[in-house]
Parts: C-alpha cells; structure tokens; sequence
C-alpha cells in the first residue's frame, strides 16, 4: 500500500496554526474529523500518545466488518508488512506480535540455543536479554561509548569468543550504533550481525533505514513507541531463505519453503494491529521529521550549557529516529547537584524527564542467570559464576549515574516548547548552588 506523502511544510504548517505547535493529526485528517472527535483529541492534549482520528477507528471497523480477524484469512497483515519493507528498504517484512517476539522469531530462525554466546549492550531494556535466555544461550554483555550510549565496537569485538554465535547490538534511543564498524567486524569474524531496532524506525546509518546491515533487523510497535499499534513488531531482511526461516518460526503449520528447524511458535500480529499500524503509518514520516527538527533545536541549545551533554550521533548516523531525546548531566558543573534534584527541579515545569534504564547487567535478574540450573548445567558452574565478573561494564556504569531522558512524544510539541526546556536548565544552573545547600 502507499499512501500519499504528507510534506514536513504541510505538517509544522498545520502545527503552527494549532497555536499548540503541533497538530494532533495531519491536515486532511484534521479536515475530515467529525467534532465529536476533534474535541476528544484536543482534549488529550498535545504530547499525549498515541494520536489517533477516524482514520483509525474505521481501520478497526473495517477488520471487525469483515470478519477477518487474522492474517491466515485477511488482507491487512501482508499489507502492512509490504509498507514497512518499502520503508525500511528491505526486501522482506514478517510482522509479529511484538519487538520481543520480533527478536525471538529472527534468533530462533538462526537457531541459536544453548552453548552459544551473544553478545549485547549493557545499555537496552531488559528485552534484548530476555530473548537470548529464552534460548538457553549465554548473555555477554559489551561495554558502550560513553558519548554515545551505544555499544563500543571495540569491546564488542574483544568479547568474540569461539563460542559467539550471534552479535546483537542495540539502536538505543532510536539513534544508531556505529554500524560499519560492527559489520565489519561481524564479517571478519564470520558472526551473523542483527539489529534489535526496537526504538529505531526511521533512522539512518549513511543514508540507509537500519535493520538489514547483517542478517536482519527486529522493531517494535509496543505503545509507546513511535510507530505503534499497542502492541507489534517486524523482522526485516534481504536474505530469502532468513525470511522463510523466521516466516516458519513466527508461526506454525505450513512453512514457506525450506525446512524450519523443528522449532515454531505462534507471534502472528492481528488484523485489527496491522490496521492500526497502516493508519498510524500515516502519520509517521511527518512525525519523524517534526521530532528531528526539535531535536536539533534542543540540542543546539542544550550543548551551550556546561554540564550537559546531549547524546553524540555515531558517525555514518544521518538519522535519529529520536525514541528518546538522551543527554549526560555533569553534577560537578551543578554545583554538585544531584541527578535527582535536577531532575525534581526540571520536572516542576511538567516536562516529564526521567532518568532513564536502571544498570541491567548488575541487576538481581541477570545476576540470578549464574544460579539457574539449567544454565549451571550447560555452561558449568564454574563458568556461570565467572560470567557474573565478566558483564562488569564500567562506562555504562557512569552513563546509568548521568544518564537523562525525554520522551518521543516531548519532541512532538511546539518548538517554543523545547526553548522552555533549554531555558529551564540553564535556569537550574544559574540557581544551582542555591538548589544544592538547600
Ligand atoms: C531495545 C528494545 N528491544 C526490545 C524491545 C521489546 O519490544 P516489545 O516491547 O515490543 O516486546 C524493546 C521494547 O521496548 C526495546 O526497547
């Protein structure tokens, strides 16, 4: 399906006329609103998520009518998996019920299991981890770039052993990791690379969507991200016979082509989310284009302020998809402010930053993986206890202490709004000494 692209004029255009410095849909859906629920959007106000008109609640009417309700019978599926492959620029979509079942179709179609290693960064949320214990195989955690707060190429590959099976960097933030370096090496040492770019839609190493550098890339439409439909998530890739592994294994019963490895679950989306998905796809593209332009607002302003350090772009990365707008705060030029007290200053203006992931790869739940016995058993115990010594990531460490946040949907407001936001913190600074002997 292609839906007529909506200029990023059009879109800011309308957003400037909302006064609000964002339209809470795009102007032709505006336009066709019935009032009931023009005034049930303006009541949800401007950074609230997800946006949604009519658009969507006929999407949903239309799968209800119809009575196809899944992607064995319906239409709406495959059509939203060849959207998303045209906009990724893959060759092949399979959609799924979510970014975590994304990752386990895309790991259990490469078969990876128990004896293997992958390796991942420490700085991700928990799902990155999940998805390779639920293979038995071992978590080995590799430290990030401190400026970035992506995974550092180079401990990456200091952690390949003959046991790594599977490279698994993240795109934190919905920026991107430094992705020719981490292919490099993945095609040096003869590792299959995927992207988990569960917060990356849209974004761009040199001019290319991510998620097909390596083998494939895995997404995620889960509610609070930038393309959502409550609950979602693809696996793209240009490789055949990988879309028919993880076709196969994403849901059971006739495989495409090939044989499957013996291992298949049920993660088919829906319909009614596929529905979803197309017409909140909509709106994506603008939506992306008015974060981007925020963001760089923001960060121009943000990095004239000693102490804060908004996250460096890795080098090919021409694209945020801008999940989440990240930055470093420096106590010392606080005055010795804490993070915490920052942040209670900060969020007294209703801006909602948060400090983001708490350390994973020192948390009680990865900690406990040493003591499972199913692990003991595979792995060893000796070696299970030395692995709790081996995720030891020092700059993550430091990153998770500094670490600051705003959300995809804070960039959606007005570009005032992100003055405000400079304004605000250069106001804490000038106060902060008063702020730290209080
Ligand atoms: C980096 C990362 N990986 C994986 C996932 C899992 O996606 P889902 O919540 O759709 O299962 C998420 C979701 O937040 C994520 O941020």
């Amino acid at each position: 399906m292609k839906k007529a692209p909506v200029s990023r004029r059009t879109f800011l255009g309308h957003a400037a006329s909302a006064g609000a410095g964002l339209c809470l849909s795009l102007a032709p859906a505006a336009a066709a609103e019935k009032p009931k629920q023009a005034a049930a959007a303006a009541a949800r106000g401007v950074t609230d998520w997800p946006k949604w008109d009519n658009h969507e609640e006929q999407a949903l009417l239309d799968v209800l009518r119809s009575g196809k309700w899944g992607r064995g019978n319906g239409t709406k599926v495959k059509e939203f998996e060849a959207v998303f492959a045209e906009r990724m620029r893959a060759k092949y979509c399979i959609a799924t019920s979510s970014g975590t079942t994304a990752l386990l179709s895309a790991i259990g179609a490469l078969n990876v299991g128990p004896g293997d290693e992958v390796i991942l960064p420490p700085y991700t949320f928990v799902a990155t981890f999940n998805v390779i214990t639920a293979n038995f195989a071992l978590p080995v955690f590799a430290d990030v770039d401190a400026d970035s707060f992506q995974i550092d190429p180079a401990r990456l590959e200091a952690a390949i052993t003959p046991a790594t099976r599977l490279l698994l960097p993240v795109h934190i933030g919905g920026s991107t990791c430094e992705l020719d370096a981490i292919a490099g090496i993945a095609q040096r040492r003869q590792v299959p690379l995927l992207e988990d770019a569960c917060q990356a839609p849209g974004a761009e190493w040199r001019g290319q969507p991510v998620g097909t550098k390596g083998i494939g890339g895995c997404f995620s439409f889960q509610a609070s991200k930038n393309l959502t439909s409550g609950e979602g998530g693809a696996v793209v890739t240009n490789d055949e016979a990988f879309a028919h592994q993880v076709y196969n294994f994403h849901t059971p019963g006739t495989p495409k082509s090939g044989t499957s490895w013996g291992r298949a679950a049920n993660y088919r989306l829906t319909e009614f989310q596929a529905a979803l998905l197309l017409a909140q796809y909509r709106r994506f593209n603008a939506q992306q284009d008015y974060r981007n332009a925020n963001a760089e607002h923001l960060s121009a302003m943000l990095r004239k302020i000693p102490g804060i350090a908004p996250a460096k772009l890795a080098g090919g990365n021409n694209r945020s998809a801008w999940h989440l707008y990240m930055f470093r705060y420096d106590a010392k030029k606080f005055s010795g402010l804490s993070r915490a007290r920052f942040l209670q200053e900060l969020n007294k203006t209703g801006i909602g930053a948060s400090s983001g992931y708490s350390s994973l790869n020192t948390s009680a739940h990865v900690k406990a993986l040493a003591a499972n016995p199913h692990y003991q058993r595979i792995y060893g115990k000796d070696t299970m206890a030395k692995w709790v010594e081996r995720n030891r990531c020092p700059v993550n460490d430091r990153v998770i202490e500094e670490a600051v946040w705003l959300g995809q949907t804070k960039l959606l407001d007005s570009r005032s709004a992100m003055e405000q936001i400079a304004e605000t913190i250069a106001g804490i600074q000038k106060r902060s000494g008063d702020l730290a002997r209080a």
